[in-house]
């Protein structure tokens, strides 16, 4: 039993049966830098209660800095007989300083509120990247509508043809979505900047010490202000996978736009062939995998948050061994974005997109008859009346087989005699999208001023 963390008490080791169960290196191992910065924290503030003399936190802090090095070689490794991250360092340590100096670290810490300061620390390394890989994402889509300022597509409700909006309109539209994104993970690390250490198992430690210095000595804002949430407490888990979850269904949103307009029906896309991939028996196929990859990922994402829900839910305080269960799942978010979003982001940026199909479309499907009805109003007919004679329109159109543009006078007259020649001002799709010029609408003018817009407020956040 020698070398375990908690032998005195038992007569025996840890059946392999448990052992196999307990481990937690092959995920953990990932906190291991982590681990070591929460240590030298916790070295200076023994050092500073007068448990390590100052000789002794210099040869502390040399034996930390040579595990780091040795982790980042590769060269340390968890043992086979090791438990979790935070004892296999311990014993690591030991052998470099020896049992002497290396067995006066763990004095008022535990492994509990190590490891709920760790999990923050390393979710905000992440969240830093995420933030900066969802910030290239949002330039990309804001790029994409800069250079397209007045293709014009078929704007949809339910996926049907509904009113034609400018493709920049659209695109914009994603480019808010996942900027709301970004603010929720820069909120998230308000939370997050918090440090439980110093909190113990649960109660506290009586050595006297400085909490306040370990968090920023950490780069946190400050300790957790109740030991026992601190170290039982997993919101902040929670929360970052919550918002990992939304930025996959938003993703999937994307995607699953870009699917369609990649196909032959819709036509209004094609895919860089560095980002689509072929087939291994029909080769004519251009597949958009990236997005398909992202629509599923998004489900891979929702997995991982309502298990850490589930996780959590109905778990008495304070620390138990479920919450080990809090790292996978969130490991595994933050790994899937950090691979998916490098690659949606080539994917959006090297879109073409057929503008021409897309103009053809736009006044298909009578998708400018809420312009003929919000026209008869402006000539002040009464809209349920307008809605009447627009509808009846539509009909007319349709029984002929015709546009709304292609009815002649009599045509129109035979409907309503409100519908004189002039309602065919209205009736082209460059006319209607210029003529929605409220604030957020489709005008030009409008989107290129969301479009400025929204590239100042990713650049604030
Ligand atoms: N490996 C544990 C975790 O991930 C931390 C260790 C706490 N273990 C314990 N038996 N109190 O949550």
């Amino acid at each position: 039993n020698e070398g375990s963390l908690w032998g005195a008490r038992f007569a025996s080791g840890p059946s392999p049966e448990l052992a196999r169960l307990s481990k937690s290196t092959h995920f953990d191992w990932q906190l291991a830098r982590y681990d070591l910065a929460g240590s030298r924290a916790h070295a200076r503030a023994l050092a500073a209660a007068g448990y390590l003399q100052p000789a002794e936190l210099d040869g502390m802090l040399a034996g930390l800095d040579a595990l780091e090095a040795r982790i980042e070689t590769g060269e340390l490794v968890a043992a086979e007989s090791d438990e979790d991250v935070h004892g296999a360092l311990e014993a690591a340590l030991i052998e470099v300083v020896g049992p002497e100096l290396g067995g006066k670290l763990r004095a008022g810490r535990s492994r509990n509120d190590q490891i709920a300061t760790l999990v923050r620390l390393y979710l905000k390394d992440h969240a830093a990247v995420i933030g900066r890989e969802l910030v290239h994402l949002i330039d990309a889509l804001v790029a994409q509508a800069d250079a397209h300022p007045s293709a014009i597509m078929p704007g949809r409700t339910h996926l049907q043809h509904a009113q034609p909006v400018l493709l920049a309109h659209h695109l914009l539209a994603h480019g808010w979505a996942l900027s709301r994104d970004l603010e929720r993970l820069v909120d998230w690390t308000k939370r997050a900047d918090v440090s439980p250490y110093g909190g113990g198992a649960l109660a506290g430690s009586t050595l006297g010490l400085d909490a306040a210095a370990v968090a920023s000595d950490l780069g946190l804002a400050s300790p957790a202000p109740n030991s026992i949430d601190g170290t039982a407490s997993r919101d902040v888990v929670a929360e970052f996978a919550f918002v990992a979850a939304l930025i996959g269904i938003d993703l999937s949103r994307i995607s699953e736009e870009i699917i369609l307009w990649n196909t032959r029906e819709f036509g209004f896309v094609t895919l860089d062939d560095g980002y689509s991939t072929g087939s291994s028996i029909m080769p004519q196929k251009k597949n958009p995998d990236i997005a398909e990859l992202a629509r599923g990922k998004a489900g891979r994402l929702i997995g991982n948050l309502t298990g850490l829900l589930a996780t959590l839910k109905a778990l008495p305080l304070a620390y138990n061994r479920d919450l080990q269960e809090d790292k996978e799942p969130v490991f595994d978010s933050v790994e899937t974005l950090e691979v998916l979003l490098p690659a949606f982001t080539g994917m959006v940026a090297t879109l073409t997109f057929h503008t021409e199909r897309m103009a053809e479309l736009a006044p298909a499907g009578f998708s400018l008859a809420t312009d003929v009805a919000e026209w008869l109003v402006k000539r002040h007919v009464p809209f349920r009346d307008a809605h009447e004679i627009t509808g009846a329109l539509v009909r007319a159109a349709e029984e002929r087989g015709v546009g709304l543009e292609d009815l002649d006078d009599a045509q129109l007259a035979a409907v309503s005699p409100h519908l004189v020649p002039e309602v065919r001002e209205v009736l082209s799709v460059e006319g209607s999208v210029a003529s929605r010029d409220g604030i957020g609408g489709t005008a030009p003018a409008r989107v290129a001023e969301q479009l400025s817009a929204l590239a100042d407020r990713v650049r604030q956040l």
